[in-house]
């Protein structure tokens, strides 16, 4: 009898503060430059995204690293929408249990994701705060006059711990511009003839090929490339014709590409409207992956969506809802993983992980700070703290750093390149990553995580790439070229795979690191202390083999290609 008063005792303790809370997630401060306008106004509505957990994430880590690993017999066997949604879409227990949190709370949530796991809930700061032992503040930052709603700290009551994964936004602070590009690029000097190949300044264009990459036109439907667009970059069709017509005269320069938009995202081709960011990752995959089909995706920011991050997120769920999935995509936007939050980066990068298991190879930049974060200089430079750049660093997208000249063909200062705080190395690079450490000097002041994933995966010219935006040729510089130039790289190589009847290379990382490491240009020169910080600061130094500059170096087309058949 006893016994069974502590268990009701129990019970009706829990119903009584069914409030209980769990700290989910809290920073101490608001990354620098984010400045607090004081408590957000209670009654303002604010709409809440809540990641429901995956019934078997584990399932599809193991089914992911079986296609994608060479030598499995499952190898290339790549998942269809709903394989993935098998693994991914909540139990139905957890969907009860956000069902019943909300009912009580008097909130209809919105399910927002075709793998449901996604929901929404549109509620008043004040219940926010009360429900989730928040504090919401609105943030400025100098980049931007967008203001955002952020608390330091969220809390998930107790019933909803293990069925919700997220909730954002709430403790991520993303730098409102996160192009990569070093900053001071965009001034760069207008039109000049393009530089001998041979000097360390070459402009970039097909007269410069370190690796040789085919101009015959791809020939295989289903093989489309998608280039992401965010924070309100834009492409120009106009611009993309200039720029066939100059640098690629042997295409039509009518060539273009399709558009798609997301979270109300647009695309305007007013005489204004275009960025050198979207422009020159549309140029630069359309000018070298000759016919591929290449769409632009134009997410569209604030105020449809609170910002960067959730761009990255929608763009894996919309994605996720597709029947025939683009074979590539490419990103040239990133903002230092401790921005993001462990929770929302560990969501995004889940997404990744789904997509590559759809058969995309999954690209990014890997940063423009060198070890210091996206964009180095001013106080950064004395930071001997490292800090990696996500998607970067998920495990499931394939980081691409920059090297510049041909003869050598060194690592560029920018090149971002470290290790990640929040995901673990994975299997693939735990030799390669072991074999650079010991290249470290003993005295080395860098701190950083020696057990993180590291990044880049490898790297390509990413130095003076000349381009046209609004008419003018500028140069411009940044792991936003070099990604994706890659990305070009790997749909002709899946044009000529599809083509002798085999599947796409999909995820790409545990292929790079065994069977295709040799097909590429070690580099071994350099030092990523950033575009501004100076040379002296504290950096990585380019190895032999694997390193956090290059990764495994500038890919030698027909070496890959041959690879890829194999
Ligand atoms: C670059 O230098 C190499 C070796 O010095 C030479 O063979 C080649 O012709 C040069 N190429 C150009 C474009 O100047
Ligand atoms: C491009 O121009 C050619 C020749 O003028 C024309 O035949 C073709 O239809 C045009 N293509 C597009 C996509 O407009
Ligand atoms: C897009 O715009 C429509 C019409 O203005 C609006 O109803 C909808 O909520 C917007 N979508 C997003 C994601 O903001
Ligand atoms: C260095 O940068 C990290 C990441 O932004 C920050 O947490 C740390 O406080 C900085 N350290 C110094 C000495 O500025
Ligand atoms: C280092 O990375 C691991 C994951 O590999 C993580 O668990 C740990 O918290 C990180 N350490 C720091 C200080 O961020
Ligand atoms: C970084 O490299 C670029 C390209 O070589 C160069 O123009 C720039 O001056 C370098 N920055 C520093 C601080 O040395």
């Amino acid at each position: 009898m006893t016994a069974l008063c502590i268990f009701f005792a129990l019970v009706s303790f829990g119903a009584v503060s069914s409030a209980r809370m769990i700290v989910h997630e809290s920073r101490p401060a608001a990354p620098s430059g984010f400045v607090s306008q004081g408590a957000a106004p209670a009654n303002n509505l604010l709409t809440l995204r809540f990641a429901l957990a995956p019934n078997n994430l584990a399932g599809l880590q193991t089914k992911l690293a079986s296609v994608s690993t060479p030598g499995s017999p499952e190898f290339r066997k790549w998942l269809s929408k709903d394989d993935v949604k098998s693994f991914v879409q909540p139990s139905a227990q957890t969907v009860a249990a956000f069902n019943a949190f909300a009912s009580a709370n008097g909130v209809k949530p919105t399910v927002i994701s075709p793998n449901g796991d996604w929901m929404s809930l549109t509620l008043p700061v004040s219940q926010a705060n009360m429900l989730f032992a928040a504090n919401f503040e609105v943030f400025t930052h100098p980049s931007s006059p967008q203001k955002l709603t952020r608390t330091l700290s969220v809390s998930l009551p107790s019933q909803l711990v293990g069925h919700v994964d997220v909730i954002s936004p709430t403790t991520d602070f993303v730098n409102p511009n996160p192009h990569l590009t070093p900053w001071t690029n965009v001034n760069l000097a207008k039109r000049g003839p393009a530089a001998s190949c041979n000097t360390s300044d070459a402009s970039v264009s097909r007269e410069c090929p370190r690796a040789w990459i085919p101009t015959a036109p791809a020939t295989q439907p289903n093989n489309a490339l998608l280039v992401t667009g965010y924070v309100d970059n834009w492409a120009q069709s106009a611009d993309l014709s200039t720029f066939l017509s100059l640098l690629r005269p042997d295409i039509p320069s009518n060539t273009t590409f399709s558009l798609l938009t997301i979270d109300n995202g647009t695309n305007p081709q007013g005489p204004n409207d275009g960025s050198f960011e979207a422009n020159l990752d549309i140029q630069y995959t359309m000018g070298i992956a000759t016919g591929v089909a290449t769409t632009f995706l134009s997410v569209g920011g604030p105020p449809n969506i609170p910002g960067f991050a959730q761009s990255l997120l929608d763009t894996t769920t919309f994605l996720d809802g597709i029947d025939n999935p683009p074979t590539v995509m490419t990103t040239s936007y990133g903002s230092g993983e401790s921005d993001f939050g462990i929770s929302l980066a560990t969501k995004i990068c889940n997404g990744y992980m789904a997509l590559g298991a759809r058969g995309i190879s999954v690209l990014t930049g890997s940063g423009d700070g060198g070890v210091r974060g996206n964009h180095d200089g001013g106080s950064i430079c004395g930071n001997n703290t490292f800090f990696p750049v996500f998607p970067g660093t998920c495990p499931y997208a394939t980081a691409v750093g920059s090297t510049i000249g041909f003869r050598p063909e060194v690592a560029v200062n920018f090149t971002g390149g470290g290790f990640s705080n929040f995901f673990p190395a994975p299997s693939y690079q735990s030799v390669p990553i072991a074999s650079f450490l010991k290249t470290i000097p003993s005295d080395f002041q860098g701190i950083f995580n020696t057990s993180g994933r590291g990044i880049p995966d490898l790297a390509l010219q990413g130095w003076n790439f000349r381009i046209i935006v609004g008419g003018e040729e500028e140069l411009e510089s940044g792991t936003s070229a070099s990604s994706p130039t890659f990305a070009a790289i790997i749909a002709l190589i899946n044009d000529q795979l599809l083509a002798a009847g085999k599947p796409v290379l999909g995820f790409l990382n545990p292929w790079l690191y065994s069977t295709a490491s040799t097909a590429f240009n070690d580099i071994t020169i350099g030092h990523n202390s950033g575009f501004e910080c100076a040379a002296s600061s504290v950096a990585f130094d380019a190895a032999v083999g694997w390193d956090a500059l290059t990764g495994w170096g500038s890919p030698k087309f027909d070496d890959l290609l041959a690879a890829a058949l194999a």
